[in-house]
């Protein structure tokens, strides 16, 4: 079972993943990173961005993979998520832009850059730690419901509910890309720790789904129940549909100090 640990609010949260990544990077300086975009990491990668300068880590070996790409996005579209990952992630954490690769939307060579991107993980040695949100559909990534499990980086059709959400970005609902290119949940589940973040009430149902539902493609964040080693940090709201949550508090409250997340 995932470990479920309920926090009061994103950057109780931001430091328990800054405190695990950054006792990774100190194991391993060329970790891979699996990145997430959307709202839901940025507290961790602020709260991550102040324990590297804080701490003055070294991370200039660190890699990056991000979880997927809108397809057919103008290159240097200050919403396709190279720009975002750049923005959010790469710069105030002082990455090197080279190790941070994000799946390429362009059409021209969309045919194969779902197999050059499983190639590239393949290649760096798989993702150490991956980041994920979770969206109200229940996708992770973009697996929107029906995604096989077993899946690999391919394109995807967005569903509407995903278009509006992310419309919030656009100027117009109709601007929000029809496709995007988005690592598979068989890819996700490759990497060797996930942590899944999720806030407020709108994720709630979705939570349930994916940590106490019936394991299926309909709930792609449901596939998690199929990792050895999940962490899925929520706040109160977040978890308000769970129903075993007098046990994730006790087995949190109750977790040896060393065994980190
Ligand atoms: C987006 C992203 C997902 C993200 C999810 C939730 O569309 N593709 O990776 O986890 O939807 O987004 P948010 O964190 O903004 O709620």
């Amino acid at each position: 079972m995932a470990e479920i640990v309920i926090v009061e609010n994103e950057d109780a949260a931001g430091a328990i993943v800054a405190d695990a990544i950054v006792t990774l990077i100190r194991s391993k300086p060329d970790v891979v990173l699996g990145l997430a975009t959307g709202s839901t990491p940025l507290a961790s990668y602020r709260a991550l961005a102040r324990r590297i300068a804080d701490d003055e880590i070294d991370v200039r070996g660190v890699r990056g993979f991000a979880l997927d790409e809108y397809v057919g996005l103008p290159a240097g579209h200050p919403e396709s998520y190279r720009a975002v990952i750049t923005r959010e992630v790469v710069e105030p954490l002082g990455l090197t832009p080279e190790l941070v690769r994000v799946p390429n939307g362009d059409p021209a060579s969309i045919e194969h850059a779902g197999g050059d991107y499983e190639a590239a993980i393949t290649a760096a040695g798989g993702v150490d730690l991956q980041i994920l949100g979770i969206g109200r559909t229940g996708h992770i990534g973009f697996n929107e419901p029906g995604s096989s499990l077993a899946s690999l980086t391919r394109v995807k059709t967005l569903t509407e509910p995903t278009r509006l959400d992310n419309a919030r970005f656009f100027d117009s609902p109709a601007d929000v890309p029809m496709h995007c290119i988005t690592q598979g949940i068989g890819t996700i589940l490759r990497a060797r720790h996930l942590v899944l973040l999720a806030f407020g009430a709108a994720k709630a149902h979705a939570v349930a789904a994916a940590v106490e539902g019936a394991v299926s493609a309909s709930q792609p964040g449901s596939a998690i129940q199929l990792h050895p080693h999940t962490t899925v940090i929520v706040d109160e709201a977040a978890a308000s549909e769970l129903t075993n949550l007098d046990y994730y508090r006790h087995a949190w409250a109750n977790k040896p100090a060393w065994q980190g997340i």
